[in-house]
């Protein structure tokens, strides 16, 4: 199958799983990041701010916001298909921006440069275990992470239903751990 047809395999996939279940799941995948060395370690985070049936990183962000942490969220550069990040320091400041996900309202935007990140919460559709990941399509990882002259950790979380061999692109680039509900892979 071509990435396109494993797209739509797994937002299909995604479905089925029922609600009480994608709770349980999210927050198991959640606290395992908390746990993680990678996190505890990190002062400079980049995490993605879920929409509809991923992995709930609502709770992520105000706790890590908490633990003093510098988190910093996407937001996307339509006319230049880039994606930015923007430190966020209140949760309350994210409102409804591409495709209605949530980003920084304007009054909080306050773009940084990229290369201060230690770690990346990096999602995706369907993640093989040499850490190569299907996004949505666009290449927002792909391209962000390349952009980089810095090295962050990269750290894709999913439940262990994406977790699936494919072959991946030259351009595409992998993360180097895999946090899942079942297991955590890790690919170094
Ligand atoms: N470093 C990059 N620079 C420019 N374009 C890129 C880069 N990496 C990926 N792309 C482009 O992004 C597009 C989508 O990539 P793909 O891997 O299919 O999406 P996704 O990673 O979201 O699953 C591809 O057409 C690819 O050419
Ligand atoms: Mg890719």
């Amino acid at each position: 199958m071509n990435k396109k047809d494993l797209r739509k395999m797994m937002l299909e996939k995604l479905q089925e799983i029922d609600s009480k279940s994608h709770i349980y799941k999210s927050k198991s995948i959640i606290n395992k990041l908390f746990d993680s060395e990678q996190y505890k370690s990190s002062k400079d985070i980049f995490v993605f701010v879920s929409f509809k049936n991923e992995i709930n990183t609502h709770e992520f962000i105000n706790r890590a916001i908490n633990d003093n942490k510098n988190v910093y969220v996407p937001i996307i550069d339509k006319a230049n298909k880039l994606m930015n990040i923007s430190k966020l320091t209140r949760f309350e400041d994210l409102e409804s921006g591409y495709f209605g996900v949530l980003e920084p309202n304007k009054e909080s935007i306050d773009i940084v440069d990229p290369n201060i990140l230690d770690l990346v919460i990096t999602p995706g559709l369907i993640f093989n275990t040499k850490g190569y990941r299907i996004g949505y399509g666009a290449g927002f990882y792909d391209k962000f992470f390349s952009s980089l002259n810095t090295n962050p950790t990269k750290i894709g979380i999913c439940f262990e239903e994406q977790i699936m061999d494919f072959e991946n692109d030259d351009y595409d680039i992998p993360v180097d751990l895999i946090i899942n509900d079942k297991s955590t892979i890790n690919i170094k």
